[in-house]
């Protein structure tokens, strides 16, 4: 029995006979030798068919491949005399299923067309390098978590209540009554620290957003952290050693495929220098000056963002922002009422918001009162409140949108990429 070894393991076996499995995603052929381009999910490389080699039959049978054919192929391996390159010198292969006709060519299709075949675009080698570098940010994140000793509390989808704000949620019919898909898990957070001191959560959140920009998604997933006796400057602290690790972690790991997105790797390796850290107030003068016409106490706006991060060479802490513009939630600056001790973290390079995070109010009447100068029931919010009797404690945390982070990492031009089958506005499907 010959034995089946992935393709990223080719370079262990050079020498020996082994079998691969995989698709077929180019080929040509020069009189009596043929050269198929065999992908495994693991890695690439090249299969060498010849005349000489196989049998008559066989040799017939390769003359059927068409892209996408699905394969295994046995053989010897041999390394390309100069590079790190990998090909099998086949012996013997046969076909799972000769593919049909494959929609996808090498021509430029329209970014509908390659939404629409979603299921079949995910195998191209762009769509293949932004998954892989979307799961070494996952791992990056729990294995951060871990070592800072946050305890994984999975928080609930289904919910009775808004989390975040009233504009975008998503009704679901729950029997007979009106329930809402979860916004963020930070309230259920909230609850967890009291047990468990540092908590996060790490799942699909949903907004009904009805903006049709390049940041937006209605389903994306979220991690939620939340930390027992934190202020804001250590909240900061967290999510900048948060991110610097991810960060790090595909730099590391993950340089095949940031040379397939073609990334410039400069402006990610700054990640090693300090996080900028400037007040609301301070961002709207700069951005008066870059020409917006963002008024003071104004929320930053995507356009915003984009020309402010375009001005900075590593992610921009904005802290301090108008009460006003943020959640009900959130704890009031000792030094002026009417702004929050909380912050968006900006990414670079025009990427703008990929974390918000803030202290939480721990005193409950004045949690109560900004419930209600927010528009909610405290009614709703009994179990919220309750948790500002028994034990309350200062504490802070922050959400990342995980699909934000890899459009910056990868360096993509729209979100939608960033997660295997997107939900917008106009899509949900396939
Ligand atoms: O800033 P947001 O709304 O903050 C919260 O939900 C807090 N409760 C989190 C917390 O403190 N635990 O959302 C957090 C992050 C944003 O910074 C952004 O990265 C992402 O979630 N996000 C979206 N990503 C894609 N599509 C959308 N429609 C998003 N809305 C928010
Ligand atoms: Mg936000």
């Amino acid at each position: 029995m010959i034995e089946t070894i992935l393709i990223k393991q080719l370079k262990n076996a050079v020498g020996k006979k082994v079998t691969i499995k995989g698709w077929v995603y180019n080929f040509r052929s020069s009189g009596k030798i043929a050269f198929w381009q065999i992908r495994d999910g693991s890695g690439f490389c090249q299969a060498v068919l010849s005349a000489d080699v196989l049998d008559n039959k066989l040799w017939e049978k390769a003359q059927k491949v068409s892209l996408e054919s699905s394969v295994w192929l046995s053989g010897e391996i041999t390394k390309h005399p100069k590079q790190d390159i990998y090909e099998i010198q086949v012996d013997d292969f046969d076909f799972y299923q000769i593919a049909e006709e494959y929609p996808i060519g090498k021509k430029d299709h329209g970014v509908d067309f390659l939404l629409d075949h979603r299921h079949l675009w995910l195998r191209s080698s762009k769509q293949w390098a932004i998954q892989k570098i979307r799961d070494t940010l996952i791992h990056a994140t729990y294995d951060f978590m871990r070592i800072n000793n946050f305890t994984k509390i999975d928080s609930p989808i289904i919910t009775a209540n808004a989390g975040e704000n009233t504009t975008d949620l998503f009704k679901v019919n729950y029997f007979d009554e009106t329930t809402y898909l979860s916004q963020t898990g930070q309230l259920y957070l909230e609850a967890a620290i009291a047990a468990h001191g540092r908590v996060f959560d790490f799942g699909p959140t949903f907004r009904a957003e009805k903006s049709k920009t390049r940041r937006h998604l209605t389903e994306f997933w979220m991690m939620d952290a939340e930390i027992a006796f934190c202020d804001l400057s250590e909240n900061l602290d967290i999510q900048e050693n948060l991110i610097r690790h991810m960060v790090k972690e595909v730099l590391e790991k993950n340089q095949v495929e940031l040379e397939i997105l073609e990334r410039d790797i400069k402006p990610l390796k700054n990640i090693e220098k300090p996080f900028y850290r400037i007040t609301h107030e301070e961002a709207v003068k700069k951005l008066k000056k870059l020409g917006s016409d963002i008024k003071d106490r104004d929320d930053l706006g995507a356009d915003d963002e984009t020309i402010l991060t375009k001005e900075f060479d590593n992610p921009i802490f904005i802290t301090h922002y108008p009460a006003e513009v943020k959640a009900f939630y959130m704890k009031r600056d000792s030094s002026d009422k009417t702004r929050v001790l909380g912050a968006d973290l900006l990414a670079p390079e025009g990427y703008g918001e990929i974390i918000g995070g803030s202290q939480r109010e721990d005193d409950y009447e004045t949690l109560k009162k900004q419930i209600i100068e927010f528009g909610l029931k405290p009614e709703d919010y009994q179990w919220y409140l309750d948790l500002r009797k028994y034990g309350s404690v200062p504490h802070g945390g922050f959400g990342f949108g995980l699909e934000r982070i890899v459009g910056w990492v990868c360096g993509l031009e729209h979100i939608r990429e960033a997660i295997p089958f997107p939900r917008t506005i106009y899509r949900i499907t396939p």
